[in-house]
């Protein structure tokens, strides 16, 4: 799909099943960010959990799939489902490239895998929908945090691990309203714990980043200096606590992810041009400044 902008991004959106070189990092630097070692910190935090919350993700729509008969959620539901399915696969490969570096991390992989399985058992259907529409909440305002901020944040940084970022990214704004679609056209009389659940899925977001970023900060020396640990602590906090800044209008009855804001006031130039480069067959499995700059010129 050539993704023709300035469609909106939702609309019948891919699935691109890109496989990176995960491999081929092995003996690199995990802070992979020198424009901003902290961002690169954050995110590698973030993602360590996030592959299994997305296959508990797939295992959710899938069976919601017999309560839904619209053919367009349906679609839609089918795209998700192959999005994060790639998603996982190439992430859960990160993993093990982290593990290499950062005693914990297996450790916070495992865990995470369990947690998912467990509550794929336990919780009520519409507690998972719940959960999967509040998770996905975050990394659809992520997704376009991320993109905006990509001088600041990407710029001097490794090929193969921006291209992942900058394709998960995109990727999670395009289907980042197909889980909320689902809770409500199954559960929306239940508003109220829609937005109680999009805090549930906050503090669980916020609670694995935090745990694994301090590790991480910890082994790569950041918290022996006093400014260092306080530019670091001020990162992650900053930013998790934007995440909530940004979820105001989600507690809004009226919110649909599709007008939110930051979707509708202007479409990040990069996820244009990026979906337009791929969509033409261009190759996105590394993103180095001269890729950065024929992507933003076909567009
Ligand atoms: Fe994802
Ligand atoms: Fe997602």
């Amino acid at each position: 799909m050539s993704g023709e902008s300035p469609r909106h991004p939702m609309d019948h959106f891919p699935v691109r099943p890109l496989e990176f070189d995960v491999d081929g990092l092995a003996g690199k630097d995990p802070v992979w960010s020198r424009s901003c070692p902290e961002f690169a910190m954050f995110l590698n935090a973030l993602g360590i959990h996030v592959p299994y919350f997305e296959r508990y993700l797939i295992r959710v729509l899938n069976r919601a799939k017999a309560s839904v008969d619209d053919p367009e959620l349906r679609e839609a539901m089918s795209g998700i489902i192959g999005q994060e399915a790639h998603h996982a696969k190439n992430f859960i490969a990160y993993n093990r490239f982290l593990a290499a570096t950062y005693p914990r991390a297996a450790d916070f992989d495992a865990e995470a895998r369990d947690f998912f399985i467990e509550h794929l058992k336990t919780d009520s259907p519409r507690r998972q929908a719940a959960f999967t529409a509040g998770y996905e909440t975050f990394t659809f305002l992520a997704g376009m945090v991320v993109l905006d901020n990509y001088d600041r944040w990407f710029s001097d940084s490794d090929p193969t691990i921006k291209a992942m970022w900058v394709w998960h990214q995109v990727e999670e704004v395009e289907h980042g309203a197909v889980a909320f679609d689902v809770y409500k056209k199954l559960y929306g009389k239940h508003e109220w714990y829609r937005k109680y659940m999009v805090l549930v899925a906050l503090k669980h977001i916020a609670g694995e980043t935090l745990r694994a970023y301090f590790h991480m900060a910890r082994q790569s020396g950041y918290l022996r200096n006093p400014w260092r640990a306080w530019k670091s602590t001020k990162f992650v906090v900053g930013t998790l606590l934007r995440m909530l800044w940004l979820a105001k209008p989600v507690m809004s009855r009226r919110y649909h992810p599709r007008n939110h804001p930051l979707v509708t006031d202007r479409q990040n130039p990069i996820a244009v041009a990026w979906r337009k480069f791929e969509g033409d067959g261009g190759d996105v499995l590394a993103i180095d400044r001269e890729k950065m700059d024929l992507i933003l010129r076909t567009n």
